[in-house]
């Protein structure tokens, strides 16, 4: 499989801005998932928890915690631009330029994690990584995005509208197979180029296979319209995920 890798590094605040679409902005999202997560979490385990942001890029997500005292927040991606002005944006919280694919964290250092519009890039990386960085009985809130869904067909189509080269494949985890939609951007006309190669699940229940594969027992799914302001874009299946406790401890 050849893998354009995204450079994110040439995105402003400005174009990811205009350019890409998450609801990690979203309060509805925020309110749905990342707030109720660590809310059991600090039942759990007292305050403050640990949360990691796995592939944060600007930190959209991460605004939400800033006046949060019971939680230590840190923040990682790929990109140093991105991580460079997050630290001048957030200087209580940690930011390191990591590459998921190929670094592995310290286990169990976190308590809690959010990846938002992560998983498209390396998507059993990225939840390997989740996996490992969690302590046991901590949780993860993440999403995907899948062919299946037929919101997405509208933004699928534009997409290859604008350039983008898709392609049927199989990702080999552990020895299982993962149908998945091979989204090459590199050959798009506009900066959106640089958002490399995405991986597009074809179905919910092959999510649901690679999350047990990993490890993690699925506490809740909801499916989530993602919008640009004005009308729905795209509709992501997001996941609160917990690092099971063995024996029934910590
Ligand atoms: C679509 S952005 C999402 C950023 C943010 N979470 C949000 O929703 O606005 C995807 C991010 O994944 C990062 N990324 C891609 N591959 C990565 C890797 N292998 N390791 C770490 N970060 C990666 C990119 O640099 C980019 O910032």
């Amino acid at each position: 499989m050849k893998v354009y890798r995204p450079n994110f590094d040439a995105f402003s605040r400005e174009d990811y801005a205009n350019h890409i679409i998450s609801p990690a902005k979203n309060p509805e999202y925020f309110n749905r998932f990342h707030g109720p997560m660590v809310d059991a979490l600090v039942n759990r385990f007292g305050s403050p928890v640990k949360i990691l942001s796995l592939a944060c890029g600007y930190g959209d997500e991460l605004a939400f915690f800033e006046k949060d005292r019971r939680v230590k927040l840190t923040g990682l991606d790929i990109s140093n631009e991105m991580i460079a002005k997050n630290r001048e944006r957030f200087p209580g919280m940690e930011f390191a330029v990591v590459d998921v694919a190929v670094e592995k964290p310290k286990k169990g250092a976190f308590e809690g994690l959010v990846a938002v519009n992560a998983t498209p890039y390396c998507p059993d990386k990225m939840c390997g990584y989740a996996f490992r960085a969690l302590r046991r009985g901590g949780r993860a809130a993440m999403n995907f995005y899948t062919v299946s869904n037929e919101k997405n067909t509208c933004i699928l189509s534009e997409i290859q509208k604008l350039g983008a080269v898709m392609r049927r494949i199989s990702l080999r985890v552990r020895g299982k197979e993962f149908p998945m939609l091979e989204v090459d951007n590199s050959g798009r006309k506009t900066i959106t180029k640089e958002v490399g190669t995405q991986l597009w699940f074809a179905t919910q229940k092959n999510i649901e296979d690679l999350l047990s594969l990993i490890g993690f027992k699925i506490v809740l799914h909801q499916s989530f319209d993602v919008d640009d302001g004005s009308k729905i874009v795209a509709s992501t299946e997001t996941y609160i995920l917990e690092k099971p406790r063995l024996w029934g401890v910590f």
